[in-house]
């Protein structure tokens, strides 16, 4: 299926600043007169943000496959109910993490097979893949820091430990080598604003054409 408006993904380890830049880069993007709809992972509609809270939460007690498929159902529900319409529409789509993030931390982080992953992962999306990634990469102590400040406690996930955190970090790099045209990989110990530049003029060249 050709996309006839961008895919856009961030990815990246907690604290990166993902959010963050992902808010700057909308309010730029509706600036030049592009309709942004944006969605995250696990979530983006009422069914995987469900989902959201049984993978997030301390109380579930989840494998790595019940764990893998679990992202991949809520990813296959974001595809349909929310990614596809609005690109449909003419919108650009923008995801808080997308299938690099299930890759990273499934394959790198828990270590199943990556071949597997990426099947499993085109039968949740139908073969839906972004037209550009970017990767905010930190430190991982850096980041685990920023998510700690003004947090009482720490989710499921984010309570990982740093070395699980550090093969994740070095997965998303490995993917990002791999696939270096669809990747942009943005070095976040910077300010928030450095990096926002950077994003942007990384897109520039979609804005013509898109709005
Ligand atoms: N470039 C930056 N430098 C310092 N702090 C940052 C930067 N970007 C984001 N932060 C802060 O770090 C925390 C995590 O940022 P966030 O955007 O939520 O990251 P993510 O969504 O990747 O987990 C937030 O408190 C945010 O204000
Ligand atoms: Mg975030």
């Amino acid at each position: 299926m050709i996309l006839k408006t961008p895919f856009i993904t961030f990815e990246g380890t907690d604290g990166a600043g993902k959010s963050t830049q992902i808010a700057l880069l909308k309010e730029w993007l509706v600036s030049h007169g592009i309709s942004v709809v944006l969605t995250r992972e696990p979530g983006g509609c009422e069914t995987a943000e469900a989902i959201r809270e049984l993978v997030l939460s301390n109380k579930s007690d989840l494998g790595s496959r019940g764990e893998l498929l679990l992202y991949l159902a809520a990813r296959a529900e974001n595809v349909r109910q929310v990614i596809l319409p609005a690109l449909e529409q003419g919108s650009w789509v923008i995801s808080d993490r997308y299938a690099d993030s299930t890759f990273a931390y499934q394959g790198y982080g828990r270590g199943l097979e990556l071949v597997e992953l990426m099947n499993l992962n085109a039968i949740a999306t139908g073969g839906i893949m972004p037209m550009k990634t970017i990767l905010l990469d930190i430190d991982v102590a850096v980041g685990k820091e920023r998510v700690m400040k003004g947090r009482s406690e720490l989710d499921r996930l984010e309570q990982s430990s740093l070395d699980f955190f550090e093969r994740v970090r070095h997965g998303f790099l490995k993917l990002a080598d791999t696939d270096s045209n669809r990747f942009v990989v943005v070095h976040a110990d910077k300010s928030v604003d450095e990096i926002q530049q950077k994003i942007r003029n990384a897109l520039t060249p979609y804005l013509h054409g898109h709005s």
